[in-house]
């Protein structure tokens, strides 16, 4: 548990490669998840996000105009995020973990975790997020995926993850493999198969963004992989073989990737009145 503790707040050592490397959120997630929650517009919801990091996540919403509390216990993080706030005037940070985070009377329209829904305590997290919601207010979880287009180049890296252990797999994979719409199994750990059975979310469905397709020179690829958790707990010499490895690998396929980005998103709505009422 401590160890799984420990790795859920590794990204902080690199918070600033962190913020420069990893993917934002594309605007027709935004653009979902903001029809979905309703109201008047983005200034008529108040919204939590849970696991706010350095921002990525929260400039995309913030820039919409939607009032944003950003829960987030690294501080390493929240200092990047708060860097971002001249830009975001209705945003403020709260560093804490969810777990220990009191909204006390606050209530809200939007709960929305990007990337980071899968780092809260399991046993909690729904009964948490139901009471932050307003009645018939939203929950929004979503994470991005980046698709190998290239089967070959795939199957290359593929055989470094495994022998390293990097667990790059939950995010990356075969593009095509990504063709269908997603799959809810217990498994794969979907938020939509732990939701399924809890009559107090309703209105559950869940969303495969495609975002079309990008060409990463190795520099760019390696540099997110490097802020992955997997790799990042890694012996700094055990780390470094991995990114040699990789780099040579990529650089025998051309020097680049190209990549397919998806976001892969899940929404339910808090039940309308007080169940019993
Ligand atoms: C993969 S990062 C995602 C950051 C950001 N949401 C993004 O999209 O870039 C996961 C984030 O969850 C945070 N986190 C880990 N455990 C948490 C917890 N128990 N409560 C809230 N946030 C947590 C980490 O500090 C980290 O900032």
């Amino acid at each position: 548990m401590a160890q799984a503790h420990e790795r859920a707040l590794v990204f902080g050592t690199t918070a600033e490669a962190y913020d420069a490397a990893r993917p934002s959120y594309p605007d027709a997630l935004v653009d979902t998840v903001l029809a979905y929650a309703g109201g008047a517009g983005p200034g008529a919801l108040r919204a939590v996000e849970i696991g706010a990091g350095t921002g990525k996540a929260t400039a995309v919403f913030g820039g919409r105009g939607l009032p944003v509390l950003a829960v987030e216990p690294d501080p390493r993080m929240a200092e990047v995020l708060r860097r971002k706030l001249d830009s975001l005037p209705h945003v403020e940070i709260e560093v804490s973990r969810f777990e220990q985070w009191q909204p006390g009377a606050r209530r809200f329209d939007l709960a929305y975790a990007a990337q980071a829904w899968h780092w809260l305590d399991r046993e909690t997290r729904r009964d948490r997020i139901f009471d932050a919601l307003a009645p018939g207010g939203a929950v929004a979880l979503f994470w991005n995926l980046l698709g190998i287009v290239d089967p070959v180049v795939h199957r290359d890296l593929t055989a470094f993850d495994t022998a390293y252990g990097s667990g790059l797999l939950r995010v990356t994979g075969l593009a095509s493999d990504f063709a269908g719409e997603i799959e809810s199994t217990e498994e794969n750990g979907w938020a939509g198969w732990e939701f399924g059975a809890d009559v107090r979310f309703t209105d559950q469905r869940s969303v495969r963004l495609r975002n079309g397709v990008t060409r990463r020179s190795a520099d760019s690829w390696l540099a997110a992989v490097a802020t992955y958790s997997g790799v990042q707990i890694m012996e700094p010499e055990r780390r470094a073989e991995f990114l040699a490895e990789l780099r040579s690998c990529l650089d025998a396929h051309g020097g680049f990737l190209d990549i397919a980005w998806f976001t892969d998103l899940f929404v339910a709505r808090r039940v309308p009145v007080e169940a019993g009422a």
